[in-house]
Formats: C-alpha cells, structure tokens, sequence
C-alpha cells in the first residue's frame, strides 16, 4: 500500500520559480510513488484576499498551473478545499483544544503581525486549519518549503492533544523537505517571496521573464574577473536548473573568470524559458476547457469526501456531539 500524501497552496496570486521548485515539482515528482492528494487552498487564501473576481480568478489560475506542471489528475487527487468544508468544522473542534499563546508562536503570525497593523483572526488560527486539512485525510507525507514546517509540527501537535483528550484518531504526518529545493532564492537572494517582490514569474510572458532575470543583483566584477559563485544570486537560481556537470563547469568559469553577468543571466533566461515554454502550451490548452477543470477539481472533491465524511463520523462520536 500506498504512502498517502497531501498537499496544497494558496491561491493568492501569479505563481513564481519559488512555488514551482519549492512545491509543485514535488508533488509532480512524488504523484507516481504516493496516493496523493494536492488541493488548492482557497479558505486560506480569504485570510488575505477579499475580493470575490480576485479569488475565482486565482482559483482557476492554480488549478491550471498544477496540470501545466504535470500533475497528472489520473494519478493525483486534485481539489478545491472550499469543496470540503468539513475541514472547517474539524478546525473548530481543533481550535478548542488550542491556546492562544501557542498559536502567537507561530512564525507566519509573528511575521504578519509585525508588517499588518492588526491580524484577523483567520490569519492567526491559519495554523489550525492547515492541520485539519493534513489530519483529516490521514495523511502520511506532506511536502512544503522549509517555511512551511512549523505548520505541519503544528498539525502534529494537534494530533496528539486530540489523541489525548479523545483517544487514538490522527495519525501523525510528517513534512517531506527536499534538500536541494528547501530555499529558493529570489533576485535579491533573499527567499523568493511575493511579499518582497523578488520573483520570476513562472507563467509570466517571455518579456517578464527576462525583465525579472535581468533585475537580478550582483557585485560589480567585470566579465574578466574571477568570481565566487557561491554568492552571486544568478549562479544561485542556476543551481535548480542545471545538473552536476553543466554546473560544475559554470562553477569553473565562474572561479577562473571569464563569464559576465550578463552572460550568466541570458544563459539563466535559456534555462527558465526551456523549462517554461512546454508547460506555458499545455496551460493555454487547459485554460481553453475550463469545463474539463472544473470538472477534474469536483471529481477529485468527491472522492475525497468519502473518506472524509466516514473520518467525520469518528470525530463526532468522539467529541460527543452525536447523541
Ligand atoms: N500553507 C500552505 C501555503 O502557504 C497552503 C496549505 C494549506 C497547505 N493547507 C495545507 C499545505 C495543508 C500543505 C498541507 O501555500
């Protein structure tokens, strides 16, 4: 049998290289060796975007990005977690068991409470709903960028706390971190972040692409000089694209001198484009039939909401509101 694994991201905006090599190639890569399951999480997104054509839009925009990337919806469970608003009500349940001071502890809440004036509260009980999406399905594995593992501690600790209370229901999931892709970084080779608007674009025109490449930061080292490749940003993004040997041999005309950044950064713009340019076709086709994706994303709801619904079962009985 099957390791089962879930994951999911935000529908919050255009995705970026940091969310393809971060996230969604592993999910590609891991759907052949796993029962998986990969939903959009729009509740999430509410926590930041109130605006009704916004959501839809971005809605739709994951779920072409996940099949333009490969996710294969033969082998992936693909779904919209408002499909499934029992998550909402495990949450609930979950979040009576919670304190507030462990929730301030997470770091995203710490993040945005320093840059937002006040946090609402969806954004501060995030942490919470996460966990209801990765216990109610049982999940075993649940890939994230390293930013994300706190949250999967979290959903850990729920487990347990509910075990204790209730008896043995959650089994406990662990976060599935890929070494090389832990950290992408971005144009300023800060972690690549919408939020501080350093990214490449993944599914940007070949002209917004090449305009992010170019803006990436560098020293000031003439082509002839020699550089040190382990702190130019260019050499850094290289690194999730080319493989050892193409790799070591810029590292080495990086070392002896010889290569501009200029250079570096067309050559970059090659490897981003050739990456992007079959995913970019398979995504107009999608986005053409978007009755076929809608179609795929309620298929995958309701196969998930068998198991779900029987996990529910359990959970009432538990907590006692079935009489
Ligand atoms: N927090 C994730 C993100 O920011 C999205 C997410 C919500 C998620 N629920 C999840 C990821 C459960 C993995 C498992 O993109």
């Amino acid at each position: 049998m099957k390791k089962r694994l879930l994951s999911g991201i935000q529908p919050s905006g255009t995705i970026h290289i940091g969310n393809y090599f971060g996230a969604i190639k592993q999910f590609v890569d891991l759907q052949n060796d796993y029962d998986s399951f990969v939903f959009i999480a729009d509740f999430h997104a509410i926590t930041t975007i109130q605006n009704k054509e916004n959501l839809s839009n971005n809605i739709i925009n994951v779920a072409l990005d996940y099949l333009a990337c490969g996710l294969n919806p033969e082998k992936v469970c693909l779904f919209k977690q408002s499909d499934l608003p029992q998550v909402t009500e495990l949450s609930w349940y979950f979040n009576c068991l919670t304190t507030m001071p462990y929730l301030e502890r997470a770091t995203a809440y710490k993040d945005a409470n320093m840059k937002a004036k006040e946090v609402n509260v969806g954004l501060f009980d995030y942490p919470i709903l996460m966990a209801a999406d990765i216990l109610i399905q049982d999940a075993d594995v649940v890939p994230v960028g390293q930013d994300q593992k706190q949250h999967v501690e979290y959903a850990r600790d729920t487990a347990q706390k509910f075990n204790n209370i209730y008896g043995e229901t959650f089994k406990l999931p662990e976060a599935l971190i890929l070494k090389n892709v832990a950290i992408v970084p971005g144009i300023d080779g800060r972690k690549m972040s919408k939020s501080y608007k350093n990214t490449i674009p993944l599914f940007g025109t070949d002209e917004e692409i090449k305009k992010a490449v170019m803006k990436i930061v560098t020293d000031s080292k003439k082509p002839e000089d020699p550089k040190d490749p382990e702190t130019c940003n260019i050499f850094a993004i290289h690194k999730l694209f080319l493989d050892d040997n193409n790799l070591k041999i810029l590292h080495n005309r990086y070392t002896k001198g010889g290569i501009g950044y200029k250079e570096s950064k067309e050559m970059l713009l090659e490897e981003i484009l050739s990456l992007v340019r079959p995913m970019r076709e398979k995504r107009e086709m999608y986005a053409k039939d978007l009755d076929k994706v809608r179609k795929i994303l309620k298929d995958g709801a309701e196969k998930v909401k068998i198991k779900v619904d029987e996990k529910m079962k359990i959970i009432r009985n538990r907590v006692g509101v079935n009489i």
